[in-house]
């Protein structure tokens, strides 16, 4: 059920129902969430339940701001101070040590939290609703089955859950892609997940240099290969080798859609083609849609260039390149 997320009124009633326990899916900048309050484990339990993922796989815990931060982290360290310094309200999670007691089934059972105080009007105005309701945060992953692509409208949501969840519309995420995860709890900031903040963004809030994910990082969905998938197997091709695909395709009547920026030479009755945006931001943006609306016409293959390998490109990159790898 959508309802106008831009209605003090229905923020209200969205913040009783969280505080009583019930799920929400609301919007953010980055991608839409479905949430429950973070210090009820039954509650989280039912996040899990409907998205169909497994329980240890961790869930970011999202606060109104710095200070709710601390309800849930035994420590912030210096560096997560600068990042939440410089990035907060926005698409930034930090990785801190958790206080003993609360948000053990949102953490996965880790002994880790993941943190994001995001900034888009309804998320914020909620998550100052349910605090006066008593609620400290909200768990909230992607609102979307697991493994399947994470929504950026409201009617992406109503596609993949029970038809009376409610759904705040906040319209189209502007950012598109999930947060940058920065783990901040090994002694130098590990870049986990990346979004569409650049490293050189991220390092120079920091102070420091980040790190690359080594064997010992937690094993998350977010970070799994075959994540963000739309139906229709996807290729990532390099520019000539798409190209040459397509100059072979001819007018053959293949189900195919193809995201490029290289236009095909020929279109055949079965081609789809969507431009891929010069622009990494405004790529970002559309890309999850763009994926949804390839499988809504029925395709049977997606062929996709690859996106140029500059920084503002990585979180583009590492979307695509996971939705190949399914
Ligand atoms: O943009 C976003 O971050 C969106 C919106 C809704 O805020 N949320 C999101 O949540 O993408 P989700 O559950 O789909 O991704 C959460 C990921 C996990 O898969 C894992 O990679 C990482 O965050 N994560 C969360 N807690 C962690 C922890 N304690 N240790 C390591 N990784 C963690
Ligand atoms: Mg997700």
């Amino acid at each position: 059920m959508i309802v106008d997320g831009s209605d003090p009124e229905v923020i209200e009633r969205a913040a009783k129902l969280l505080a009583a326990g019930e799920l929400v899916a609301f919007p953010t900048e980055t991608v839409y969430g479905l949430a429950a309050r973070a210090d009820d484990d039954s509650a989280v339990g039912k996040i899990f339940a409907a998205k169909g993922r497994p329980a240890d796989h961790p869930l970011i815990v999202h606060v109104a701001d710095a200070d709710g931060a601390r309800v849930f982290a035994s420590q912030v360290p210096p560096v997560a101070v600068r990042l939440v310094a410089t990035f907060w309200p926005g698409p930034l999670t930090i990785i801190v040590p958790r206080a003993a007691g609360i948000a053990e089934a949102a953490a996965g059972g880790q002994s880790s939290i993941g943190l994001r105080c995001p900034a888009h009007p309804v998320a914020r105005a909620l998550l100052a609703a349910a605090r006066r309701h008593g609620v400290p945060g909200l768990a909230a992953p992607s609102a979307n089955r697991f493994g399947r692509i994470s929504p950026t409208r409201a009617e992406h949501v109503t596609k993949e859950f029970r038809a009376d969840l409610m759904v705040l519309d906040g319209g189209p995420c502007e950012i598109g892609i999930e947060s940058s995860i920065v783990d901040c709890t090994r002694g130098h900031p590990v870049l986990l997940r990346p979004g569409l903040l650049t490293r050189a963004q991220i390092e120079a809030a920091a102070g420091e240099p980040l790190h690359d994910p080594d064997a010992s990082a937690p094993r998350a969905s977010g970070t799994l290969e075959a994540h963000y998938a739309p139906r229709a197997p996807l290729r990532l091709m390099p520019t000539a080798q798409l190209r040459s695909a397509l100059d072979m395709l001819g007018g053959s009547n293949l189900r195919l859609a193809v995201y490029s920026r290289v236009s095909p030479v020929s279109t055949g009755p079965g081609l789809v083609h969507r431009t891929m945006p010069a622009r990494a931001a405004d790529a970002a943006r559309e890309l999850f849609s763009v994926l949804r609306a390839f499988d809504d016409e029925g395709v049977r293959l997606i062929w996709v260039e690859e996106p140029p390998a500059d920084a503002e490109w990585e979180g583009v990159r590492d979307r695509l390149r996971r939705a190949a790898a399914s």
